[in-house]
């Protein structure tokens, strides 16, 4: 049996203009997702999915799951009519919308293949692979979730030809909380939604693209240079020009508030939005209990992490 890994991720900073070129900056989180590949007998290509999951994401995802397997299959050149196989998912990365859970999968499989078949494929071809896997999902995914998936850390990412990616050092963790609406939201048609409203007026999302490409130059020194202060009040602006876009929704922007009543340096959505998760920058395991306790005294799921491990 071969396995493999692929790390969840928590973006920073900049999802939705990060697909037209802004760059933006995310991290890899504490949790995972691991695959595992058989070979069987039988027919085709067969999948156990064990993960842990927002009640509605596996059934949601289904197809596109279905459609992103294809896809990794044909990318790491697996005839799986010569070679049937099991695929088997597990984990501590909870399968939801926000975490990076279809990028950390693809990464996985990819892996779990490359050792099964012994392709010996290093991170770059597992990247590539996952990319693949993600269009499954995303349709035209900006190639940021499954490079945090792949290489971890934290990542400056900016999409282009090729892309530019650059890792950066944090002087020490920093405690984060991620809260989850527990709404299934779709990724395709939230970024979709983006790109007609973008259509409609180029003024207006001008306008908001220049000022998420000046903010993504401020965070990165901000978190460069350890001042969290800053970090968090640029998350808070970057919440804003998110429901500029109109990609939050009535819980995100509610977990958002409880957060920073709380003490959070700084909250905002993460990853597709219109439900799934939100992020608060929470230094130190004092404020980071306290805001995890206040998202769940209000009915939500709460995930403590760290950015920067
Ligand atoms: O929904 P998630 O966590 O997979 O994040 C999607 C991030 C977007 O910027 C909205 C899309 C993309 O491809 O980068």
């Amino acid at each position: 049996m071969g396995e493999g890994s692929g790390y969840g991720k928590v973006i920073l900073f900049n999802e939705h203009f990060v697909v037209y070129g802004i760059p933006a900056i995310a991290s890899a989180i504490g949790s995972k997702t691991i695959a595992k590949v058989e070979q069987i007998e039988g027919q085709g290509w067969s999948l156990d999915d064990d993960r842990p999951a927002t009640p509605g994401y596996k059934k949601e995802k289904m197809e596109h799951q279905r459609d992103s397997i294809e896809r990794i299959l044909k990318a790491a050149a697996i005839d799986v009519n010569q070679t049937p196989i099991n695929i088997y998912l597990v984990g501590d990365l909870k399968a939801a919308s926000g975490v990076g859970a279809s990028a950390a999968s693809c990464a996985a499989i990819a892996r779990a293949l490359s050792a099964e078949f012994k392709l010996g494929f290093l991170d770059e071809k597992i990247n590539e692979i996952a990319f693949e896997g993600e269009k499954g999902y995303h349709g035209t995914p900006s190639g940021i979730d499954n490079t945090v998936a792949t290489f971890g850390g934290l990542i400056w990412f900016k999409k282009g030809v090729p892309n530019i990616m650059e890792g950066l050092t944090l002087k020490q963790p920093v405690e984060i909380v991620m809260g989850n609406t527990g709404i299934v939201a779709n990724t395709k048609e939230a970024v979709a939604g983006v790109r007609d409203r973008k259509q409609k007026d180029p003024v207006k999302y001008d306008r908001l693209f220049g000022a998420a490409n000046e903010l993504a130059k401020y965070a990165r020194s901000a978190l460069v240079s350890y001042d969290l202060e800053t970090v968090g009040k640029l998350m808070d602006k970057n919440h804003e020009l998110l429901q500029s876009i109109e990609v939050s929704s009535t819980e995100l922007d509610f977990l958002v508030e409880v957060a920073r009543e709380q003490g959070a340096y700084g909250a905002k959505m993460t990853g597709g939005g219109l439900g799934g998760y939100m992020v608060a920058l929470t230094p130190g395991e004092e404020i980071q209990e306290r805001v995890a306790r206040a998202i769940e005294k209000e009915g939500f799921e709460a995930l403590r992490t760290e950015i920067g491990v």
